[in-house]
């Protein structure tokens, strides 16, 4: 198959009650990984990059690297700006060829996020893109699972994302229900009557970020509810790192970079594997024959 929109995909996950896994690459092999993984499983899959890893890897090579590996593959696959922080980036993403956008303006007033995100669909939609937008504050697990402060300021509002969706014409929301991103410290309290809320109030596919450490019963709960897409980045990084680590040690003084490299491939290979099930995503790549 090939590179498709996100649109296709969460369209079409929305309406079959599973959700695409959407995981941040940084290189050739966690890339390599990801793609493995799911065609192994027949799964659609979402490639994505922030703005940090866009620019590390190149946005040119890293749209060229996903579309070369995944053009033998029997499976769709979008590539995707992760929390775009501003038009430009937005706008730069466009032109290397992304298949997806995220604007994130959560850190703005509703009323800049709005206005902002209105001019990244504008943009998108002339390239015949989708938008994610973003409402709520999604931090950091470090700051506590609610976001940048233990109390609900985190939390997205259902009546505001209802007029974010509305005014913005976003084809996907990310809104904050008490996950975060990074390793949480303990259990996260997701909201689902939050979630069920603004699924009845927005109905467009919705995103859960902060994958990692969702317990599997919380993802699939959330699935049922309208939840689309689910991105994961920390638990792939901690596996690749703690395996090459581990390889080095044990190979001291061994040169051959692909063989120190492998193991921890084939780790993120078994990690992808793990979240794509756990998404509900496998054998779903027929959908889109
Ligand atoms: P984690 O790093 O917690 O998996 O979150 C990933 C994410 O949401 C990227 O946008």
């Amino acid at each position: 198959m090939s590179i498709v929109t996100n649109k296709l995909l969460l369209d079409n996950a929305k309406a079959g009650r599973y959700a695409v896994a959407a995981f941040n690459t940084n290189n050739l092999e966690y890339t390599q990984a990801i793609l493995s993984a799911a065609s192994q499983l027949r799964a659609p899959v979402i490639v994505s990059a922030a703005k940090s890893e866009v620019d590390y890897m190149g946005g040119h090579v890293f749209v060229a690297m996903v579309r070369a590996i995944a053009e033998d593959l029997p499976i769709p696959v979008a590539i995707h700006l992760d929390h775009g922080p501003d038009y430009e980036e937005a706008v730069r993403c466009l032109n290397y060829g992304f298949t997806s956008i995220m604007y994130d303006g959560s850190a703005h007033s509703l009323d800049t996020n709005i206005s902002i995100t209105k001019e990244v669909v504008r943009a998108a939609r002339a390239c015949g893109v989708p938008v994610e937008g973003e409402v709520g504050v999604i931090g950091q697990a470090a700051d506590g699972p609610e976001g940048k402060k233990n109390d609900m300021t985190g939390i997205a509002d259902p009546l505001e994302c209802e007029r974010f969706v509305k005014e913005t014409g976003i084809d996907f929301l990310a809104a904050a229900i008490g996950n975060a991103h990074g390793i949480y410290k303990k259990k996260p309290e997701l909201r689902f009557d939050v979630l069920e809320e603004i699924e009845k109030r927005t109905r467009v596919p919705l995103v859960l970020h902060g994958g990692t450490g969702i317990p599997e019963e919380d993802i699939r709960r959330a699935i049922t509810m309208g939840v689309s897409k689910i991105n994961f980045s920390t638990v792939m990084r901690k596996g690749c790192i703690e395996t090459l680590t581990d390889t080095l040690v044990k190979n001291p003084g061994d040169w051959d970079l692909m063989k120190q490299l492998s193991p921890a491939k084939e780790k993120m290979i078994e990690i992808a594997r793990q979240h794509i099930i756990m998404c509900m995503s496998d054998n779903k790549a027929r959908l889109f024959e």
